[in-house]
């Protein structure tokens, strides 16, 4: 029985702390393996953690290389495209070289090709996955009950989600299985029943596809946390 690592903490605080772990994991990996394989998250949450993080003084970042653990179908300069808000929030304030940042080319209209390019490049295994959850319990483009749940052999593959925009490539259940670690963040009231049902309902992934998470290290705010019974408040 895996007991998550649940953090409930306040929202305007959030950010700074999740970008502290996240440096902090960075620094252990990397002083280890000497590199690390970071995956970030797409939508708006991260936002503010990446301007944290590109803030700090204690990440090893010519040691870092970036990959995204789900992208939109759009072009990289998309209001929508993940790569875009990762560019501003982060890639633009911080010393990474492009070789290390790892864009799917989503845009691609082949997007089966597109998806076999970029899992041909992800690493065997990555470090650190930053994930966020959807109201409908979506992790990535995991979305509930999607035939990518039950993907085995890839570990990137296209999906049609109903989140705007529909068509999206995404790391399947084995590649978040394999990950070193796994970092969900979650703020806000509109989350807290999908936060609730994947850290204590009943296991059950096609459902709620953040249960994948549940091993992983979650950094939820208040208003997330409203519904949770045994949540430890750190
Ligand atoms: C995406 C994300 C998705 C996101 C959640 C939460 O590309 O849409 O990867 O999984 O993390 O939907 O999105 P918000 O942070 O915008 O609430």
């Amino acid at each position: 029985m895996v007991v998550p690592d649940v953090s409930v903490i306040p929202t305007d605080a959030l950010a700074a702390r999740a970008a502290e772990k996240i440096a902090q994991t960075l620094r252990k990996v990397t002083e280890v393996e000497g590199r690390a394989c970071l995956a970030l998250a797409g939508g708006t949450t991260p936002r503010r953690v990446h301007e944290a993080l590109a803030a700090r003084s204690d990440v090893p970042w010519p040691l870092v290389h970036v990959y995204f653990g789900d992208e939109r179908c759009v072009a990289p300069d998309h209001p929508d495209s993940n790569y875009r808000m990762a560019k501003e929030s982060l890639f633009d304030r911080v010393a990474l070289s492009p070789s290390q940042i790892h864009r799917p080319v989503a845009e691609l209209a082949d997007r089966e090709a597109a998806a076999r390019a970029y899992e041909a490049l992800l690493p065997a295994r990555l470090d650190l996955i930053i994930l966020g959850i959807g109201e409908d319990g979506h992790t990535a483009s995991l979305f509930p009950g999607s035939p990518a749940l039950n993907e085995r052999a890839r570990r990137y593959i296209p999906v049609v989600g109903p989140k705007p925009p529909p068509e999206r490539l995404t790391l399947t259940p084995p590649a978040l299985e394999t990950a070193g670690a796994l970092l969900m963040l979650a703020v806000g009231r509109g989350k807290a029943e999908a936060v609730a049902r994947a850290l204590e309902g009943p296991w059950d992934p096609q459902a709620t596809p953040s249960q994948l998470a549940r091993r992983g290290s979650w950094f939820i705010d208040p208003d997330a946390a409203r519904l949770l019974t045994g949540a430890r408040r750190k």
